[in-house]
């Protein structure tokens, strides 16, 4: 294992009673690289963050953060993390929070106070550094909550929905911050369900279901290439369906809409001059760029996961 990674798993998995939380893990993800995690509602997201950062055993496997094995309590120094469901202790200023979470991780007093200006600066809440967090608004307990996950310049983050309550700003403040994570050389692990974020914001992402990667990739390749293209005809019947398998993959058909994606746009005309000589009536036959939602949905399935 080697600090080239950030994080290696092999084979995690965790029970819990007859529940498998998390079937079978194996990933790397590299130093200076943002990762996206991607799966429907109880795929073992949380529950791999929670192995990873050591807050949870696995019941198989084994893994390694920036080179040590998990649950190393040196290894913490390095690390931030924002959880998905937090509770913030509320009789706190958002200043005395970061004050709190700063000295927790042992840093001097002379260099933190300096760091917890710059990083309420960096999430937006300076003018809002008095006040109690009980007061904070769902937003701004999300940046506070973001800001205490730096507090300490971790070499790897672990982001766990960190836009969920944030207005389009926050939005784009989440993104501009990993964006400056990734350029000072610190890995991003990001749990996300806003895809159109996670497009933008990641270099490669790992597809989840049911407690199992079932793809990673780098992300522009994956995207670069594959058109999808939506039909809507009558006539789609099962045999006409089997036959455009030829063409590419059929992610959806429903009565007389059809969703696939094709990795050539070459093969459009042929598509088209196939469906009418199967007799098919096209009312419309639309190709557009595929984009991370379309590939989810190939990838993950429309059945959901839970
Ligand atoms: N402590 C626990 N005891 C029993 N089952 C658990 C426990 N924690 C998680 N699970 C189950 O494990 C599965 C994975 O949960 P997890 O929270 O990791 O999903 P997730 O991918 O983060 O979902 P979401 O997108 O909804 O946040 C779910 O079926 C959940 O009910
Ligand atoms: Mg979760």
């Amino acid at each position: 294992m080697t600090e080239t990674y950030a994080i290696e798993t092999y084979h995690l998995r965790k029970e819990y009673g007859p529940k498998v939380a998390v079937q079978d893990l194996s990933l790397s993800v590299r130093r200076g690289e943002v990762f996206g995690f991607l799966g429907p509602n109880g795929a073992g997201k949380t529950t791999s963050i929670k192995i990873l950062l050591g807050l949870v055993s696995p019941t198989a496997g084994a893994g390694a953060l920036l080179g040590r094995p998990l649950g190393d309590l040196q290894t913490r120094e390095r690390i931030g993390f924002l959880p998905e469901h937090f509770r913030f202790p509320d009789w706190l200023t958002g200043e005395e929070f970061l004050l709190y979470n700063g000295r927790l991780c042992g840093k001097l007093e002379r260099k933190l106070a300096s760091r917890v200006n710059e990083l309420l600066d960096l999430v937006g809440l300076t003018a809002h550094r008095k006040l109690l967090i009980k007061t904070y608004s769902k937003g701004m307990l999300q940046r506070i909550g973001l800001a205490q996950a730096l507090v300490n310049d971790p070499d790897l983050v672990f982001l766990d929905e960190p836009t969920s309550g944030l207005d389009p700003v926050g939005r784009r403040l989440v993104r501009d911050i990993i964006g400056k994570l990734r350029e000072e050389g610190k890995a991003v692990f990001l749990n996300s369900h806003l895809l159109s974020e996670v497009e933008i914001t990641c270099d490669r992402v790992a597809f989840i279901k049911y407690g199992k990667v079932l793809r990673t990739a780098d992300l522009k390749e994956m995207l670069d290439g594959d058109t999808r293209l939506d039909v809507h005809a009558e006539g789609l019947t099962s045999e006409v369906l089997e036959g455009l398998a030829e063409f590419g993959r059929v992610v959806e058909a429903q009565d007389s809409r059809l969703m696939m994606v094709v990795d050539n746009r070459t093969r459009l005309p042929d598509i088209n001059r196939y469906l009418i000589e199967k007799d098919a009536k096209v009312f419309a036959f639309t190709p557009k760029p595929i984009d991370l939602e379309d590939l989810f949905l190939e990838i993950i399935g429309t059945d959901g996961g839970l």
